[in-house]
């Protein structure tokens, strides 16, 4: 890639690169620059082979380097770029190590005024507790994470070369803005240091006193194996990021108060909740490593198979997020059971939990929330992150344009490429302040204006989400919101509003709210998910031989058009013991092998089905005859495009699947129905599971590439799958 690599101060990473770029072949030379005070090091250095040759003046050092690093300590990076600058060349690609990168990327403006366009600033997320050359390899790097943090003015082909670079190192690299790096290693990197290094401060004077550390166990050394590093380095990156971390401190000293008062007061239940908070969180943070270091996962279904056995499927993902939002506004405790313990919903709880919100749990499906009132929410210290979560963006956004205070919404880039403005249009026209990407997308950046107005909307999609959005936005606005829906779409936020006593009038396709009525906590249960439901009521009529029963599932009807569409299909669908459950219908339900027959999808179906068609695809690639959908344009714009996504990994596995503007043209056959192959879930959890059924009537392997999305809605897929008979793995 390079011809000449000049590395900066060769320490454990500026020698480590030196060594992993030549064992990758990366360059012809490697030369250092350092301090004449250092000169034992670069002699070091050059006897090791690290590095062809080094200087004590920069001059030569960086002649015809075509890529400078500088991996010295971020405190001294103006004075290294204030030497770079009289020998400075445009055709040179400059890059740096350091940890933290607003304090990289303001001493480099404070010497050129601006950043020069072919300054990279990057940071090797890798360490290790000896420092020094001595300490360098090549593979310190191999499967760690990079982030590049480009600005306005970076070059995209100088990032483009920086990003390569650090692959064929082996490094997993993101691009990330400089304050979100900022931010994200303040909470994982550098306040734990600093607890390390405090914690150990207090226990070596503790320890002088009474001998102490000749009793400490593995746990300790695990603990403080960070206050092992290098003083010099952590002093600078500490003093460069104090912006982020000193806030950080004051969390924790009021984490560490509450504890102290729980164990005043005897509390074993908080605390013990508390504890196991932490443990899953751990838990959650070890299963995102591995599989962010693993790169990601992917299903391999092995053909055939029949499903067998009852099961529960996890809580219904729209009513776990429905619960969180109202219970915070409620007045008093709301216990919730059966929540989702999903990535989606687990975004909502963590955004109403920044608003001043004290949740616990969940613990077993459990969740407490301590209502603040309807005014009671507090503006978040930072942007809400809400992941892949579609439905916490669009109703958070109505929600948040009735407060006082300021919001910024992000998400994943699944999220973030989703249309907002049938959100943002009609907050807007209440008064709403947002502002989006010009296209449309999130960031969402809302103002609080405290003063919207009711308005009559007559939604032009047939969509929950901004009917739910509308309504939320009502309950601070002033005079009565209606939404009026072109066909109906599901209504769990107005059963939940009527059931927390917050009055929602119905007339026929309109529903309506005002700004009068107060949230009264209450009890819900959430029933077992129809969405998730899906994958196996459809793999059970497929599969021969299959005999599922889907346990306490919600069945409201605003949601069962898969069962439906199947039954016109000629599925065997049993809907037993039927309930109400907390204002919500729940029923088993039973389904049995059958071959299915292609049919004409009623449109009037669409909206009640609107997540189920990916798996419902599969469904009609294994029936006999042709089936066609129209009128679900709306999937173009879900997690993914699922149409097109549908239809080209059909066709990869050999089905006759046509994509057209609203749906779509299947051709199904009863036997060898679906062939083997590779396919993609492109970032979409339902196209992941979707296709995994789909192994059930292939006639050889399928691998789906890309599944730890499963996590966004269903983590506990591929274990129910396979204890039903999936073959999985
Ligand atoms: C949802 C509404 C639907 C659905 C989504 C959840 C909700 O979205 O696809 O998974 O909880 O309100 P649209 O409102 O975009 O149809």
């Amino acid at each position: 890639m390079f011809n000449k690599i000049c590395i900066i101060g060769v320490g454990l990473i500026g020698g480590s690169i030196a060594r992993a770029a030549r064992e990758q072949g990366l360059c012809r030379n490697i030369v250092a620059f350092g301090r004449q005070s250092g000169i034992g090091n670069l002699q070091t250095a050059k006897k090791l082979g690290v590095i062809d040759e080094f200087y004590v003046d920069i001059e030569p050092a960086v002649k015809d380097a075509d890529c400078v690093i500088v991996c010295t300590p971020v405190g001294v990076t103006e004075q290294i770029f204030r030497q770079l600058q009289p020998f400075w060349s445009n055709s040179t690609i400059y890059t740096d190590a350091g940890s933290t990168k607003a304090s990289v990327v303001e001493a480099v403006k404070s010497v050129f005024g601006q950043v020069p366009a072919n300054f990279i600033p990057a940071h090797p997320i890798a360490g290790a507790e000896s420092s020094g050359v001595e300490a360098s390899k090549a593979d310190l790097f191999a499967n760690k994470r990079l982030i590049i943090t480009p600005i306005d003015s970076s070059s995209t082909d100088a990032v483009n070369i920086i990003k390569q670079f650090w692959q064929k190192i082996g490094s997993i690299v993101s691009i990330m803005d400089v304050e979100h790096h900022d931010a994200v290693l303040a909470a994982t990197s550098h306040l734990p240091h600093i607890l390390a290094f405090s914690l150990v401060d207090l226990l070596g004077k503790k320890d002088e006193q009474i001998e102490i550390f000749k009793f400490a166990a593995g746990g300790f050394k695990d603990f403080t194996r960070i206050a092992s590093s290098d003083p010099t380095m952590w002093l600078d990156i500490c003093l460069a990021n104090k912006k982020e971390i000193i806030p950080l401190i004051q969390q924790l000293k009021a984490e560490l108060e509450k504890i102290e008062q729980m164990l005043a007061d005897n509390n074993s239940k908080r605390l013990f909740e508390t504890f196991t908070y932490a443990r899953q969180a751990r838990q959650r943070f070890l299963n995102q490593f591995d599989n962010s270091m693993s790169h990601s996962t992917s299903f391999t279904i092995q053909p055939g198979g029949h499903l067998r056995g009852k099961i529960r499927v996890p809580g219904d993902k729209s009513m776990s997020h429905r619960s969180i939002m109202l219970g915070s506004l409620a007045e008093g405790v709301t216990h919730v059971k059966g929540f989702l313990n999903a990535e989606d919903a687990l975004a909502t709880l963590a955004a109403f939990r920044a608003m001043g919100v004290e949740i616990e749990g969940p613990i077993n499906g459990e969740v407490t929330i301590h209502g603040v009132g309807k005014n009671g929410l507090k503006e978040p210290k930072e942007p809400l992150y809400l992941g892949n979560s579609g439905t916490s963006m669009r109703l958070l956004s109505g929600l948040l344009a009735g407060q006082k205070f300021n919001t910024v919404l992000t998400g994943d880039k699944s999220l973030s490429s989703r249309p907002m403005k049938r959100v943002t249009a009609p907050l807007i026209s209440m008064g709403a302040d947002i502002r989006t990407e010009d296209d449309g997308t999130a960031p969402l950046h809302i103002t609080g204006t405290g003063e919207l107005k009711a308005i009559d909307y007559f939604m032009p999609m047939a969509s929950a989400q901004v009917k739910s959005c509308l309504l939320l936005a009502g309950m601070y606005a002033e005079g009565t919101t209606s939404v009026v829906e072109p066909a109906p779409t599901r209504d769990h936020t107005e059963r939940m509003l009527n059931g927390f006593g917050y009055p929602v009038q119905r007339d026929g396709n309109k529903a309506s709210i005002t700004s009068e009525g107060k949230l009264i906590a209450m009890d819900i249960d959430v029933p077992s998910d129809i969405s998730s439901a899906a994958f196996f009521l459809v793999g059970a009529s497929i599969a021969a031989d299959s005999d599922v029963t889907l346990k306490h599932v919600g069945i409201n009807p605003t949601r069962t058009g898969i069962i439906d569409i199947l039954r016109l299909m000629g599925a065997n669908i049993e809907v037993m013991n039927e309930r109400s459950i907390g204002g919500e219908p729940v029923a088993d339900l039973r389904v049995r092998s059958s071959q299915l027959k292609g049919i004409e999808i009623p449109e009037e179906l669409v909206p009640l089905a609107i997540d189920e068609f990916p798996v419902l695809f599969v469904a009609a690639a294994c029936a006999d005859g042709q089936t066609t959908l129209t009128g679900a344009k709306e999937l173009r714009v879900k997690e993914c495009d699922r149409i097109q996504v549908m239809a080209d990994g059909l066709q990869s596995l050999g089905v006759d699947a046509q994509p057209t503007e609203d749906g779509m043209v299947i051709q199904g056959k009863t036997a060898d129905s679906i062939g083997g192959g590779e396919v993609d879930s492109h970032d979409d959890h339902r196209i992941a599971m979707s296709f995994s059924i789909a192994g059930l009537r292939a006639t050889a392997p399928i691998i789906v590439h890309d599944c730890d999305n499963v996590n966004t809605s269903f983590p506990e897929f591929r274990d129910l799958a396979t204890q039903l008979g999936l073959n999985l793995k």
